[in-house]
């Protein structure tokens, strides 16, 4: 089954079945503003904050899904039949009615037919402003002019997500609504805020009270007001409130109207001056700048292979979902629906590893939130709020909800919330923006820590290196800690292979650039730990075909032969391998395991056989179902770490293999088992040992997305910035003849040419730049377009 198609001309998804299995989502705004819709305009929007800055309601997990939204009603005033722009909430039968969705990069566009009117709304949030636009056209198709009503429709929220789910007592009446001049003023009398719902046309009646305009014991699905066809002139202080405005429309046959909603931060003048400033020319200015915005990010990297659902996949869907989880962080979808604001220490120091060229600003901003959230100790704050240490940061508006800040000690967690592998990835984030910037100046700025204290951020990465090297167990082997990776492993004091790999990989990311910057000190502390780590890890973790997972506390292995459940783990056998830390015939011993127990026709799963048995020294993984997130599942997040492994390992198939598994847009045209959107990674699919295999769940907020893009784009077609260098090192299939990469890296555009006469998967004979042959390709300056033909084959 499928639901809808890749039009990669326009950059947008098109869902022609609106009545997908699950809710298919995508994400607006681009800066202060940000919400996140269905491909049924349900969904919710909020400025700076899901949590403390809601603007609009939604009712989470809820019967019927996705409730409320952005509701455009149209009414045929000749009968009363009414129906909503977007399928839902009306949801006229799709026999009689034809919808679609279109989700583009921050913006999502509905289209409706139905008695021979056909309407469209476009939603998105224009760069600049904190206002969310409806953009609205209806036409008469039909061969008789046609009296209709349109209604714009969106609840409020209380603000504070707490207050919305909790504490009524105070905020019922603490809202109120009012109407001047044909805009709806929604205040939050405690907090002094504003917000407003206003349109480009004279009203023809407004309601600003939920309950008036839905009414008693009814939906969004059948409100009273589009059956009676008008609107009732409520406000009130206290209370649910809305905005509603409607227009009574007179189409011809073949006319057309536009009409725009504007639902925006401030008060009835914004509203006014909203009116003024977005007329239809503005509005159309705005989107395509916010079309202008993402071009230019989508082109500092195209890919041309002969396999066309990852060219659609690189070119577009991954990029944008790699920036919608640096930009959004994790807490705002419809699984983590904005209960919590912050950033997660492991999830952001990977965001903002992976795109570093196309949003360059962003990657550094959340870098230098990760030095100020790391503590003296070196270790990083697991989950934390920039704004705690932000002395610029807005101030919120007083609240009854008590909410931490930065003078409650409580926001320093100890040792026991400590995740071991937390703060390592913010090395190679470092190091990789380094690359692609060349601008070394980062690592002299002081940064105060968390706790106490302050230091270079040369200094924050050594106390990372030394926090990890101190907190090892009793075979030298780096400890678990409250978790590494997987939330679900927790070993305490008990040994995490995944962790000890990572250190390496962190450890040779920060000796390359020593040996860049030539620090002798560093090179001889760090790469005598490095050395040592690798022989432990090469020593006690080896179990003979493949690698440990870990060693809990009282001595046992995890991910052994010789255990029962959960014998071969995913995460430790790839990071053995990305880490270079263990010998060629073991790292290819364990790639072996990993596609002998692992490998799905979805992807590959954490581990195998799944856990069955509790086992509190193992961790909560041992309570989570088989087959289901970090028990067994196709989690998607590590998959990526097997492909850059299969390519160190030159099995450029293989490699793909496990690529091509995972893919989304590979899942198309099998949604009755994938039920999720096919154009964004999930964080897991379920396993074998699950029912419903293959069925994916938790769109979008994943860290598979930068590690795809980064695994395809650096290590499969290989394509990735030194110090002071391009590197070109593919690892393709053996029958790709050719590829094509193009690479903006410090203002230079790089075309790149890949040939493979030989049909090698790994390998390159010889480079030409400008058609000169070239030993490497050095960082060029100056701008232009240079070429770069690449031979892949055995060196002579
Ligand atoms: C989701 C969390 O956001 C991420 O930090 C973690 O690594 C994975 N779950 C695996 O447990």
């Amino acid at each position: 089954m499928r639901c809808g198609t890749f039009d990669t001309e326009n950059r947008e998804y098109v869902i022609d079945r609106v009545d997908a299995p699950v809710s298919w989502t995508n994400y607006l705004g681009t800066e202060e503003m940000g919400a996140v819709v269905s491909q049924n305009a349900g969904g919710y929007l909020w400025v700076g904050s899901a949590q403390y800055g809601r603007v609009t309601r939604f009712r989470p997990n809820g019967v019927p899904l996705d409730r409320p939204g952005y509701y455009v009603y149209l009414r045929d005033d000749a009968d009363g039949d009414y129906w909503s722009v977007s399928w839902q909430p009306v949801g006229k039968p799709l026999e009689k009615a034809k919808y679609a969705c279109r989700h583009g990069l921050s913006y999502s566009a509905y289209e409706c037919e139905y008695r021979g009117i056909r309407a469209k709304e476009v939603l998105f949030i224009p760069r600049g402003d904190n206002v969310l636009l409806w953009d609205v056209e209806i036409e008469n198709r039909s061969d008789r002019p046609r009296a209709l009503s349109a209604f714009g429709y969106v609840e409020f929220s209380f603000h504070v997500i707490d207050m919305d789910n909790q504490n009524f007592q105070m905020s019922l009446y603490a809202t109120g609504s009012r109407c001047v001049d044909g805009c709806v003023e929604y205040s939050l009398h405690y907090e002094n805020l504003r917000e407003f719902f206003a349109a480009s046309f004279e009203p023809d009646g407004f309601d600003c009270v939920r309950d008036a305009f839905l009414g008693s014991y009814r939906t969004e699905t059948n409100p009273v007001a589009a059956e009676r066809g008008e609107l009732s002139g409520s406000f009130e202080n206290g209370g649910n409130h809305c905005g509603a405005l409607m227009k009574r429309i007179a189409l011809q046959p073949g006319e057309k109207r536009r009409l725009i909603f504007f639902l925006g931060e401030g008060d009835a003048n914004a509203a006014k001056r909203a009116r003024e400033f977005y007329t239809p020319e503005a509005v159309d200015r705005c989107f395509s700048g916010l079309r202008g915005f993402w071009d230019a990010k989508l082109r500092k990297l195209q890919v041309s292979t002969p396999n066309e659902n990852m060219n659609i996949s690189l070119n577009q869907w991954n990029l944008y979902q790699s920036e919608v989880n640096l930009f959004f962080s994790r807490f705002t979808s419809f699984i983590e629906v904005g209960g919590r604001t912050g950033l997660g220490y492991r999830d952001t120091a990977q965001d903002s590893m992976c795109v570093p060229h196309s949003n360059p600003e962003m990657s550094m901003r959340r870098i230098r939130q990760l030095l100020r959230g790391q503590v003296s100790a070196g270790y990083g704050l697991h989950l934390f709020d920039p704004d705690w240490f932000d002395e610029n940061a807005k101030q919120r508006s007083p609240s009854p909800t008590v909410v931490p800040t930065a003078g409650d000690k409580k926001i320093i967690h100890g040792l026991e919330h400590t995740c071991a592998d937390d703060a390592l990835w913010l090395i190679p984030a470092i190091v990789e923006n380094l690359r692609e910037s060349g601008d070394f100046s980062l690592l002299d700025e002081v940064i105060p820590y968390a706790d106490a204290g302050e230091g270079t951020v040369l200094d924050h990465m050594r106390r990372i290196l030394d926090f990890s090297w101190e907190q090892r167990g009793v075979h030298g082997v780096c400890k678990g800690l409250r978790a590494d990776w997987n939330d679900c492993l927790n070993l305490g004091g008990g040994e995490s292979a995944m962790v000890s790999f990572l250190y390496v990989w962190a450890g040779n990311h920060f000796l390359d650039l020593m040996r860049y910057l030539g620090k002798e000190e560093e090179l001889r502390v760090y790469g005598a730990r490095n050395d040592e780590m690798k022989r432990i890890c090469r020593e006690v973790l080896w179990d003979g075909k493949w690698f440990l997972r870990g060693i809990t506390r009282d001595g046992r292995p995890i991910g052994s032969d010789s255990c029962l459940e959960g014998k071969v783990h995913l995460e430790s056998n790839a990071w053995a391998v990305c880490s270079d830390a263990v010998e060629f015939e073991q790292a290819n011993s364990a790639m072996d395991a990993v596609d002998e127990y692992l490998f799905t026709e979805f992807g590959l799963m954490l581990n195998a056989p799944s856990f069955r048995t509790i086992d509190d020294g193992v961790g909560f993984v041992t309570r989570v179902f088989p087959g289901v997130k970090e028990n067994g599942s196709i989690f998607s997040h590590p998959n990526p770490w097997a492909w850059v492994a299969m390519a160190k390992l030159g099995r450029g198939t293989d490699a793909m293999r496990f690529y091509d598994a995972l893919l989304p847009e590979n899942q198309n045209d099998r949604i009755e088992i994938r039920q999720s959107e096919p154009y964004a990674y999930c964080q897991f699919v379920m396993g074998k040992d699950h029912t419903a295999f293959g069925r994916a769940r938790h769109p979008w907020m994943t860290g598979s997305a930068g590690w795809a893009y980064y695994a395809a784009t650096r290590y499969m077609l290989g394509v990735r910035p030194g110090f002071d260098e391009l590197v070109i090192d593919p690892c393709v299939p053996g029958d790709w003849r050719e590829f094509r990469v193009l690479r903006e890296w410090r203002g230079v555009l790089y075309d790149i040419i890949v040939q493979n006469p030989d049909g090698v998967e790994k390998g390159v004979r010889e480079i030409r730049l400008d058609g000169e042959v070239v030993d490497r390709i050095p960082a060029l300056s100056g701008g232009g377009v240079h070429w770069i033909e690449v031979a892949m084959g055995v060196r002579e």
